[in-house]
């Protein structure tokens, strides 16, 4: 676990994130302020470390230290569900690409993320960006407003949501919680139970349009067995590796909590939380260790989701695993 940060607030329409990118340690001489759309963008918590972008970038980071040993680079980088477009702008600082593509379900988020993104550009920067709406890999990747061939792609990354629910509004910011039912067909029943079906469609689709030695990286909330995440990784036959794990705030509790707590019902499978100040009262996570370790040390503070339900009517906050992962095409 982190040391506790600042508390920024956040103002809605124009944020200044600045306090957020340098929590995880990326530091510019201009200040970085976005464009929100409040119910349509994926919102903001004050806190840096209770947001999904500040793990996903200290996992990336971690990303670009693997593929300096490795001998990579990623020269290709493409955000799906990006929302603002934060992890596009961290992208930029941390891998230092010439072809950034950023995409969302929600044209307009989509087009709000480019936007902050070359806002928050340096001026002499000659990186190459476009924006593409539309369910996951489902988009042209071809298309950019500058004549040029499209390189290899070397990274994709994804947030996305794992509750079904039926008829989702993907214009509205209910699309960062809930994925339309229709767009989970054909997915392995092992998968599906744990509510896994977005992200093995999309590592199914990430590993047709990466080059090879490419990395998928999806940002989980690991509430389920590392074991079916492994079984996730290897269905869409990518080598699997933890890139960081911490304990995250549940951020939306009431929308998110009752879905889970009903996939609990309907598949007999359970979703893991946990009592978020007993964690961190135990001091268990001041050693560094992985989210597979995380879920076995904390196990004496385990929730289902039921049980987090009933916590949080308590007045508890909720915590979950939250994991960064690569999948390697070999
Ligand atoms: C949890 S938010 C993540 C936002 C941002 N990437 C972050 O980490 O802060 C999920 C985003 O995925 C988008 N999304 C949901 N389903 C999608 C799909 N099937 N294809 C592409 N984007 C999707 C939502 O509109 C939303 O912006």
């Amino acid at each position: 676990m982190t040391e506790r940060m600042k508390t920024t607030e956040y103002a809605d329409e124009r944020q200044n994130v600045t306090t957020l990118f340098s929590s995880v340690g990326i530091e510019t001489p201009q200040q970085i302020t976005i464009q929100q759309s409040p119910g349509e963008t994926y919102d903001l918590e004050p806190r840096p470390e209770d947001n999904w972008v500040y793990a996903a970038l200290l996992g990336l980071k971690e990303l670009n230290r693997r593929l300096e040993v490795e001998g990579r680079a990623c020269r290709h980088f493409i955000t799906v569900g990006t929302g603002p477009g934060l992890d596009a702008i961290g992208a930029y600082h941390i891998f230092h690409p010439d072809f950034i593509r950023v995409t969302d379900i929600n044209e307009r988020a989509a087009q709000i993320a480019l936007g902050n993104l070359r806002a928050n550009l340096p001026k002499d920067s000659h990186v190459v960006s476009a924006c593409s709406a539309g369910n996951l890999l489902e988009v042209d990747l071809k298309d950019w407003d500058t004549p040029t061939q499209t390189p290899p792609v070397d990274v994709i990354y994804a947030n996305l949501p794992n509750i079904p629910a039926k008829d989702v509004d993907i214009k509205s910011s209910k699309a960062a919680t809930y994925i339309d039912e229709k767009l989970l067909q054909g997915c392995p029943e092992n998968l599906d139970r744990y509510l896994l079906a977005l992200q093995y469609k999309f590592l199914q689709q990430a590993h047709k349009v990466l080059s090879q030695g490419g990395s998928a990286v999806i940002a989980l909330g690991a509430r389920v067995p590392y074991l079916a995440i492994h079984k996730l990784f290897a269905a869409a036959h990518l080598r699997f590796e933890e890139l960081f794990a911490t304990l995250k705030v549940q951020t939306q509790p009431e929308d998110v909590i009752p879905g889970y707590a009903n996939a609990e019902n309907e598949r007999a499978v359970t979703f893991t939380f946990y009592d978020y100040d007993q964690v961190l009262a135990s001091g268990l996570l001041n050693a560094p260790m992985t989210g597979e370790q995380m879920q076995q040390q904390l196990q004496p503070y385990a929730l289902s989701s039921q049980q987090a339900l009933v916590a949080r009517q308590q007045g508890k906050r909720i915590g979950h695993i939250v994991s960064i992962l690569r999948g390697i095409k070999e």
